[in-house]
C-alpha cells in the first residue's frame, strides 16, 4: 500500500479538505482553472499563498520580473503572468525528464525517483506523467495561448534547460526579480537556484519554496541558505515557505 493510499493519508486528505475548498474559493478563475485542468501539483492552499505573494510585492511597487524555476506543465507560470499582467515572467525547467536526486536528498525523493525512472510514475491526479510527453515544451506553450497568454519570449518566455546551465546565460538581461517560486524537488537544484537568485531579488522581493515541508534535501538547502543570507527574513511557513528580502 502506498503513503498516499494508507488510512493514515485518508484521514489526512479528510481533515485537510475544508482548508483546501476554502483556499479554492478564493482563488482567481485562473489558478482555478490550472487545478480543473490538472496542470499544477500545487494545492489550493499553495497557489493562495502564491497569489497573495503577487499581490504583495504589486501593491509594494517592488521593481523586477516574476521567475518559476520547475514550470512541468506550467500551471503556477500561467497563473503568475495572468496575475500579474503588467510583470516579466521567466519559466525555467528541462521540460523532460527531471534530473535524478543526488545523495543530499533523503530516502522520500530517492523513492520518488525511481518510481519516474520505472516509467510507471502518474501524473496530475491519474493523468499522463509529464516527463513521459514528447512534446512538454510544446504542450506548455499551448496552455499559456488557451489562456490569453503568449509564452513567444516577450512578456513571458520559456527557458529550456538546466537552471544551471540556463539562468547564467541570462540572468543579467533578466534583471531585478519581485518573486521567484522555487518548484524543483530536489537538494542541489534548489541549492543552485536559491544561491543564485539571491543578489537579484529585489528589497521587499519574495521567495517561495514549494517543497520546503516535503522533501528533506530541498528543506536542507533553504536552511543553509537562510544560515548564510540574513538579508531574507521567513514570512511564512505553511504548506510551502515564503522568504522575504529585507525592504
Ligand atoms: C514538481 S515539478 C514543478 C511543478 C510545477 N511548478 C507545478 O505547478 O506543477 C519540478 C520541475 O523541476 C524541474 N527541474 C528539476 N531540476 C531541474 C534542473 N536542474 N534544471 C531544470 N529543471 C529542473 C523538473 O523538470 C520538473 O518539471
Amino acid at each position: 500500500m502506498s503513503a498516499g493510499h494508507s488510512p493514515t493519508a485518508f484521514v489526512r486528505r479528510a481533515r485537510e479538505a475544508p482548508r483546501q475548498a476554502a483556499a479554492f474559493a478564493r482563488l482567481s478563475p485562473v489558478a482555478r482553472a490550472m487545478l480543473r485542468e490538472r496542470l499544477t501539483y500545487l494545492s489550493p492552499v499553495k497557489l493562495r499563498r502564491l497569489e497573495e505573494a503577487v499581490r504583495e510585492v504589486d501593491a509594494a511597487g517592488v521593481p523586477g520580473a516574476i521567475a518559476e524555476f520547475g514550470v512541468a506543465l506550467g500551471g503556477v507560470s500561467i497563473a503568475l503572468a495572468s496575475a500579474s499582467p503588467e510583470r516579466a515572467l521567466h519559466g525555467f525547467d528541462v521540460f523532460g525528464m527531471i534530473p535524478a536526486p543526488t545523495e543530499r536528498d533523503g530516502e522520500h525523493a530517492q523513492q520518488r525517483f525511481e518510481v519516474i525512472e520505472s516509467g510507471h510514475s502518474r501524473g496530475i491526479r491519474g493523468g499522463e506523467y509529464y516527463g513521459y510527453m514528447d512534446d512538454v515544451l510544446g504542450a506548455v506553450r499551448a496552455s499559456f495561448a488557451r489562456h490569453g497568454v503568449d509564452a513567444d519570449g516577450g512578456r513571458v518566455s520559456l527557458h529550456q534547460g538546466l537552471f544551471e546551465e540556463t539562468w547564467p546565460r541570462l540572468a543579467d538581461e533578466i534583471g531585478p526579480l519581485a518573486l521567484v517560486h522555487v518548484d524543483c524537488d530536489w537538494h542541489d537544484p534548489v541549492a543552485f537556484v536559491l544561491e543564485a537568485v539571491a543578489p537579484h531579488v529585489s528589497p521587499a522581493g519574495v521567495i517561495v519554496v514549494d517543497d520546503y515541508v516535503t522533501y528533506e534535501g530541498a528543506r536542507d538547502a533553504t536552511d543553509a541558505f537562510m544560515a548564510a543570507h540574513p538579508e531574507f527574513e521567513r514570512r511564512h511557513l505553511d504548506e510551502s515557505l515564503s522568504l522575504r528580502r529585507h525592504p
